[in-house]
């Protein structure tokens, strides 16, 4: 069967954060697109209770509200410095309506395959759409946002344990470690959080980490500014805990103390300046 010549426009594959922003800035450089969702609506990782989504009931972000937001959508101003999952979900949603991407984009349609043709110069998409028979359509490139925490992934160990296992990507609330001797594998975000909720409902929790890790906290001292803003890309660099507090010296520059009321006001006045800049240039989504 011949592929249905859609070579004037790309294919985007998936609508969480990823796709929608590769959705929204096409649009706006006037390049035509589709997008493939295969859930029924935009969200992905944050689309709680679906196949696609890895989060639990109590996530919250663990990168903080400034540095999670759309440069051009900012979150709401009376929203929590780190967000639950219901409001990253609408705040979502928001953006892919802000910004017009629905009609672009076809929900509970799964790509099954992408080929390339033509010598490389375009992709035929297969796509599986909910009510019929399998259809293929040629593109003139494809933008893969498909996300990658929806597939757990296990570790292989020698012998046999008989015990419950779970993957934290299948963790959704802690019912299910009540009364249990639990070992928490691995300090990532997901170990980290299943720990601490385990922490309070387990009978005793554990947790095995094969390395050691920095741990920064969501706050420093008392100050509700998340430590994101005051590091900013300092956050990436594996030299995190020199370099952040050499980043917040900057920010508070009488001392670098924490505890000194007056210099942290002026470092919160200052931030809110460029946080009231920047927001009368960009839409923000009230909820
Ligand atoms: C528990 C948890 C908490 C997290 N917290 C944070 C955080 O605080 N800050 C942060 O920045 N990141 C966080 N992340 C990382 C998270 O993956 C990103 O926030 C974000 O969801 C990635 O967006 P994405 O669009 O790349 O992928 P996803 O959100 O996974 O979206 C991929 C989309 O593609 C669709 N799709 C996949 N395959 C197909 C197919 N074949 N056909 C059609 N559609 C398809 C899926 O249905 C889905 O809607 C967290 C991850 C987890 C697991
Ligand atoms: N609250 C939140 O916002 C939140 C919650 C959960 C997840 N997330 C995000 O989701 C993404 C995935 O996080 P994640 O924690 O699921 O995965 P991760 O960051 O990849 O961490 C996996 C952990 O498992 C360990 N591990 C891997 N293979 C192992 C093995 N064979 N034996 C023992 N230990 C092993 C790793 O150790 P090594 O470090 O030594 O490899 C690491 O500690 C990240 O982007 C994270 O930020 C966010």
């Amino acid at each position: 069967m011949d592929a249905l010549d859609r070579t004037d426009r790309y294919c985007i594959i998936g609508a969480g954060s990823s796709g929608i922003t590769a959705a929204k800035n096409l649009k706006q450089l006037g390049i035509a697109f589709d997008v493939y969702e295969r859930e029924d609506d935009v969200g992905g990782n944050w689309y709680y209770g679906k196949p696609c989504s890895s989060i639990c009931r109590s996530t919250h972000l663990i990168s903080s509200k400034p540095l999670t937001e759309y440069t051009d959508f900012s979150m709401p101003h009376d929203w929590p410095d780190y967000p639950g999952h219901e409001q990253v979900l609408a705040y979502l949603r928001a953006y892919a309506d802000q910004f017009g991407l629905r009609p672009d984009i076809r929900f509970s349609t799964a790509v099954e395959r992408v080929e390339p043709v033509a010598g490389g110069t375009c992709w035929d998409v297969t796509v599986a759409p909910p009510d019929g028979a399998s259809e293929t359509l040629r593109y003139r490139g494809l933008i893969i946002c498909n996300g990658h925490n929806w597939y757990p992934k296990f570790p292989e160990y020698p012998g046999e344990f008989t015990g419950q296992t779970l993957h934290s990507a299948d963790y959704k609330t802690p019912d299910v470690l009540e009364g249990k001797r639990v070992l928490v594998v691995g300090a990532g975000n997901s170990g980290c959080d299943i720990a601490a909720e385990s922490a309070t409902h387990a009978r005793r929790t554990f947790l095995s980490t094969r390395r050691g890790y920095y741990y920064m906290p969501k706050f420093f001292c008392t100050s509700a500014m998340p430590p994101a803003a005051i590091a900013g890309s300092a956050l990436h660099s594996p030299e995190l805990p020199s370099r952040a507090s050499s980043r917040s010296r900057t920010i508070w520059p009488d001392s670098g103390r924490c505890s000194n009321n007056s210099t942290r006001g002026r470092a919160s006045a200052r931030w809110s300046r460029t946080r009231t800049r920047s927001a009368r240039k960009t839409p923000r989504f009230s909820s």
